[in-house]
């Protein structure tokens, strides 16, 4: 099928790339040049696993193609698919001002055959209102405004997409509903569910998933402090309640606090369309303002853990909002940096991929490639995303490095019995606490001293 995509972004690109790589013909459009550019060179804006060959491969057959207009270009397309940004107001509802746009632009150049299809996360009614809007611009009742949710995650966009455990049709007409299951006809081959439902019906699936998983991950969070102060391993309760296939073990994972371009957003429309129809969602009203309080209360307690934290110096390792991405957005690191710099703390940090995009936003960082490097002579190291490097660091390099003794793991990458065997003391989330034996301190530290009493391993 000949698809248009509007918006080359993570979403976007990989669902254009993964379309062609399936056959179709795909051409993205994006406003922004300099992106559109930089993908033609085969150099990609965002750090994204395995996207940048299959952009590059399927850009070589012919079968994917780059555009920053819009204009006669897509009149021959038969679906096109607006997966432009829909970022938060003030509010906690989205801005649809994009996906107005994006119809607004789309709208004159469509074919009579085409089905305008949403992929952008947006809020209930969204279809119909575009719908309204396109036929208002044409004058023709005919053109068709679908909705078809995104559930990719960042990171792993290219297998997600391509594995994806159901696809969601949303359709108020069988004409736009009978192009989007032939788009999908492989994979439904292939048996995965495809759900044809309503428009409002899929919008509201995508916002209820993602509430649910945020959800998931706010409840073990606090089974997390829970378990610290009863002693006990949130490893343990965690791994022991996923292995009931009602709960299932994914997003049971504690942590700084859900980041990201999705669940943030997300969490607060989803308590905005409920506002909106009078049925406040309360449990997701409280997550959004737990998950914000989480990350300020992870802060203090690095600033608890340095004593002094006047003249410190910590490392963080990892910014990004989850590994393997370097997307910022809503990560802890943005939260919790600033706080540590306020208190007069030094702070340093490595990040695999992020760099580049945290610099911008943590302009008082000091930025090292390697993770050794970064921390030299530091109190304390922290860390915040999940990148497999870490969970391989060589802890004696690190312990050599560091001025001070601390290892706080927001992640729980690391064991403790190895952490404490090279003389550090461990900080982690939901596990038994676990303190080292005294190492004489470094000249210089900004810390206050520990007292420290012998190992106890979980
Ligand atoms: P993004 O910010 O990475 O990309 C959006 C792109 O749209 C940008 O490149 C921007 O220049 C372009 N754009 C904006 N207005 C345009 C216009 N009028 N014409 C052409 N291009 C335009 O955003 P994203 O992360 O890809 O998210 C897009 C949508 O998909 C959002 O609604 C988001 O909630 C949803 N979503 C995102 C993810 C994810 O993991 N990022 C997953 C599922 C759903
Ligand atoms: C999410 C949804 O998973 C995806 O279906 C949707 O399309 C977009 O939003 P994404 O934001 O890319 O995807 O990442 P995800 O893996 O869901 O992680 C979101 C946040 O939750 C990250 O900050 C991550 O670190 C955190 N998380 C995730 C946990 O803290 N614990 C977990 O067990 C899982």
């Amino acid at each position: 099928m000949k698809v248009v995509i509007i918006g080359a972004g993570y979403v976007g690109l990989t669902t254009g790339a993964c379309l062609a790589e399936l056959g179709h013909h795909v051409l993205c459009i994006d406003i922004d040049e300099a992106r559109i550019a930089a993908i033609k060179s085969r150099k990609l804006p965002v750090y994204e696993p395995d996207l940048e060959n299959l952009v590059a491969r399927n850009l070589d057959c012919n079968r994917l193609a780059f555009s920053h207009a819009i204009g006669s270009n897509i009149s021959d397309a038969e679906l096109v698919f607006l997966a432009v940004g829909t970022p938060s107001r003030a509010d906690g509802d989205i801005d649809l001002s994009y996906v107005e746009t994006a119809a607004r632009n789309v709208a004159p150049h469509l074919g009579e055959q085409a089905a305008v299809v949403i992929k952008s996360t947006v809020t209930a009614g969204t279809a119909k209102y575009i719908r309204d809007l396109i036929v208002r611009i044409r004058g023709d009742r005919a053109i068709d405004v679908a909705s078809n949710p995104e559930f990719l995650r960042e990171g792993s966009a290219v297998r997600d997409f391509m594995k994806p455990d159901r696809i969601v049709i949303g359709a108020d007409r069988n004409a736009s509903q009978v192009k989007l299951v032939e788009l999908y006809a492989a994979f439904e081959r292939r048996g995965v569910p495809v759900l044809k439902t309503t428009t409002i019906n899929a919008e509201l699936i995508k916002y209820a998933a993602n509430a649910f998983l945020a959800l998931k991950i706010g409840f073990i969070n606090q089974v997390a402090d829970l378990c610290e102060g009863a002693e006990a391993d949130v490893v343990a309760v965690s791994e022991g309640m996923g292995l009931d296939s009602r709960i299932g073990r994914a997003f049971l994972s504690p942590g700084p606090g859900y980041g990201g371009s999705c669940f943030p957003k997300d969490t607060r429309a989803f308590a905005a369309i409920g506002r909106r129809y009078g049925q406040p969602q309360s449990l997701v009203e409280t997550l959004i303002g737990d998950n914000e309080l989480r990350k300020t209360n992870l802060a203090d307690r690095i600033l608890e853990e340095l004593g002094n934290p006047e003249g410190g110096r910590v490392t963080i390792l990892g910014t990004a909002f989850k590994a393997n991405t370097d997307d910022m957005r809503e990560a802890a690191a943005l939260a919790i940096v600033p706080k540590l710099i306020e208190a007069g703390v030094e702070v340093r940090a490595h990040d695999p991929k992020a760099r580049f995009q945290a610099s911008r936003l943590l302009p008082d960082v000091l930025w090292y490639d390697c993770p050794y490097e970064a921390s030299d002579a530091s109190d304390a190291i922290v860390i915040l995303t999940e990148w497999e490097d870490y969970r391989r660091l060589d802890l004696s390099r690190l312990a050599g490095a560091m001025r001070g003794d601390c290892l706080i793991d927001y992640r729980n990458l690391l064991t403790s019995d190895d952490v404490v065997a090279h003389g550090l003391h461990y900080v982690s989330i939901g596990r038994p606490k676990a303190l080292a034996r005294t190492r004489p301190r470094k000249q210089g530290s900004g810390v206050s001293a520990r007292i420290k009493i012998a190992a106890s391993p979980s």
